[in-house]
């Protein structure tokens, strides 16, 4: 869609034009694409936009908000365009080099807070949580979302977050310094769970290890949006040719790096339960559970270290 002819656009003619235009271009959701786009590039909010449909932008905006729409059209997810997405409650910055935090992710917070305040009712003590005593790890960070959410949850947990990526690593830490966490969580670049393991007396125990790994299928490539398969990281998103790959690594470590009674929280891939939940059905694991997302679908594998 060629710019606007008019230089000063309204803010609904904006809105009416965008949604056109990604649309046409068959962008999913593109009412809410383009709300986020003007909300961004105006730095107002939803509930301005719509009490301002009169309001004139000024021309850069327009263009702006117009550069913007094309990207979205060609495939770039709308919060590479805008920076950020909220998790939990937590406005978290969002780059090219990190998974995008999805919704069904937060349900992993759930059920790992649920666990946890469990074991405190099982032992006679108050299940409200503060987090005081424990040792926490999310394995395969990303932006840090997880071990932020736990953060704001369990003000006095101890937290390590790993990731393979160095450059995750960097957004993973500037999201925990803008959003308070920093002196609360130690970011550490590791395959898994091994920098917890170079030699027998550094070994770490762990009451929570929680892990949203890479689990799509390679052979599963052409069937991802373009959004996801040309946007965000490989080493995000591929767990191997099936993609259940990294949970046989994941399991057999976690196993060894918790405390008895210590809790194994991970997201699971849309097909994943049946290749990984064998994984658990052994003497060192008790109370496996499975959790649906609000789709129905098992996203969450939980279980207790024997
Ligand atoms: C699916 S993303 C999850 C990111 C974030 N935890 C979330 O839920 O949005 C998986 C993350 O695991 C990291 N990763 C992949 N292989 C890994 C490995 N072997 N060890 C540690 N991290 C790994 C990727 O770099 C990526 O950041």
């Amino acid at each position: 869609m060629p710019l606007p002819q008019a230089q000063f656009l309204d803010i609904r003619t904006a809105l009416k034009q965008g949604i056109r235009l990604l649309r046409e271009a068959h962008v999913p959701s593109d009412t809410l694409a383009a709300e986020l786009l003007l909300i961004h590039v105006t730095r107002r909010d939803r509930t301005w936009l719509y009490a301002h449909p009169e309001e004139l932008l000024a021309p850069e905006t327009t263009e702006l908000y117009f550069s913007l729409l094309r990207r979205r059209a060609t495939g770039e997810p709308t919060q590479h365009l805008t920076g950020k997405q909220e998790f939990w409650g937590l406005e978290f910055e969002v780059t090219p080099d990190v998974l995008i935090p999805r919704p069904e992710t937060e349900h992993l917070i759930e059920v790992a807070l649920d666990r946890l305040a469990v074991r405190e009712l099982r032992s006679g003590r108050d299940p409200k949580l503060t987090g005081e005593g424990l040792t926490l790890a999310d394995i395969g960070t990303g932006s840090g979302c997880i071990a932020a959410a736990l953060a704001k949850e369990l003000p006095k947990a101890k937290i390590y977050a790993t990731d393979i990526s160095p450059a995750a690593l960097v957004v993973a830490h500037r999201n925990a310094t803008r959003l308070g966490f920093s002196d609360r969580i130690a970011f550490l670049e590791s395959n898994l769970l091994s920098a917890f393991a170079s030699s027998p007396n550094q070994l770490v125990f762990f009451d929570l290890i929680i892990s949203n790994p890479p689990y799509i299928g390679c052979k599963e490539t052409n069937t991802l949006p373009i959004e996801v398969r040309n946007h965000e990281p490989a080493s995000a998103l591929y767990g191997g040719e099936e993609g259940y790959e990294l949970y046989g690594q994941l399991i057999p470590e976690a196993t060894r790096h918790l405390k008895p009674g210590g809790l194994l929280v991970l997201e699971l891939g849309h097909d994943s339960l049946p290749a990984v939940r064998p994984l658990l059905e052994t003497s060192e694991w008790t109370t496996v559970q499975v959790t649906n997302d609000l789709a129905g679908i098992p996203r969450v594998l939980s279980a207790e270290r024997t």
